[in-house]
């Protein structure tokens, strides 16, 4: 029988989402080139479906992700929400990493990557549209962005708008009261940005989780940091010594660090959905039965709570 995911409401969205979301940028690859062969992805994308899972997050960013989606599931579409980014710059898939353009919030630029991802997704409309990689509130501002995705919403491609927002715009984007929906990144060794994710809950924004499982680097090997582009690569190192540093053994009853990990962000009373990226469906199907679980039991999660420094990994290992 398949586990039953547990669901919540998306904020003011109203849509009821179900806790374990799926991240579809490991579809891209290394470097933005596929990693995985179409069939691959075609396995994992229908296996996400599958198990009941109605949250797909995915960016013009990705490499091909966005076509794969497009090319494999858009006949279910009737089964899932789905959200993609804008701002990004609008150009071929193969291009790589290092030679994409800047990102670009003009006006322009946001429609033509909206309309880019609806013909790549061959669908009509997106669930949710966020604004990619943190732009400041007077970048938004100065280039009007929020208008064009209210435009997008008007016409009906666009049903609802987001930010995936970090540190140190975060605060200012939430007090800015226009967006629908916010993507953080948080797990129990990126804890941050913690109190901002409350704020914005508070304030009745849907919130969308990622690295909720810090990319599993607590159980994978040091090649796998290393194939990460290099500005990224300390943090997850601080994350990973965080991790093997913080005494739980006597918290875990017999989890995995994977089982958790990942319970403890669905433990947070403010997320609504943690988009964890696979490209494995071995590890998709464990994320689900784990996920079926629901939260840590409340005195774990708690003492999780103490252990584990609510600032940056960097700052205390
Ligand atoms: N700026 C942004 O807006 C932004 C930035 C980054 C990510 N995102 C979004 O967030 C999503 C998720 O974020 P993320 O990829 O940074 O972090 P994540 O979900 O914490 O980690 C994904 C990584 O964890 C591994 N993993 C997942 N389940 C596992 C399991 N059961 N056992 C072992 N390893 C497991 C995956 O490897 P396998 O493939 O081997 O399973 C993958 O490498 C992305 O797909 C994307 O949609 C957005």
């Amino acid at each position: 029988m398949m586990d039953t995911l547990p669901k919540s409401i998306l904020g003011r969205t109203g849509l009821t989402v179900t806790k374990l979301g799926y991240g579809a940028m490991e579809l891209r690859g290394t470097d933005h080139f596929p990693r995985l062969s179409a069939k691959e992805a075609s396995t994992i994308l229908n296996c996400v479906l599958d198990n009941g899972i109605n949250y797909l997050d995915t960016s013009p960013d990705y490499g091909y992700s966005e076509q794969l989606i497009g090319d494999r599931i858009t006949h279910r579409r009737s089964e899932f929400y789905l959200a993609s980014k804008c701002g990004c710059p609008v150009e071929e898939p193969e291009v790589p990493h290092d030679q994409r353009k800047p990102h670009d919030f003009s006006r322009a630029n946001v429609r033509a990557g909206v309309e880019q991802s609806l013909r790549r997704m061959k669908t009509d409309y997106l669930d949710i549209v966020q604004f990619h990689v943190s732009p400041s509130r007077t970048e938004l501002e100065e280039n009007d962005s929020v208008a064009e995705l209210l435009k997008l919403k008007e016409a009906g491609k666009v049903r609802f708008i987001g930010m995936s927002g970090t540190i140190p715009h975060l605060e200012d984007q939430i007090a800015m009261d226009v967006f629908d929906v916010f993507q953080i990144p948080y797990s129990v060794v990126e804890r941050e940005h913690e109190d901002l994710i409350h704020k914005a809950a508070q304030r009745g924004a849907g919130i969308v989780i990622r690295g909720g499982v810090a990319r599993g680097v607590m159980v994978k090997d040091e090649s796998v940091i290393a194939e990460y582009p290099g500005f990224l690569q300390p943090a997850f190192r601080a994350r990973r010594r965080l991790w093997q540093q913080t005494k739980i053994d006597d918290l875990l009853e017999g989890m995995t660090p994977m089982e958790f990990m990942l319970r403890f962000t669905i433990s947070n009373p403010d997320m609504t959905t943690t988009i964890v990226g696979s490209a494995n469906p071995e590890h998709l199907l464990n994320n689900v039965k784990v996920a079926a679980k629901g939260p840590l039991p409340a005195g774990i999660y708690a003492e999780a709570c103490k252990r584990f420094p609510k600032v940056a990994a960097e700052q205390v290992v």
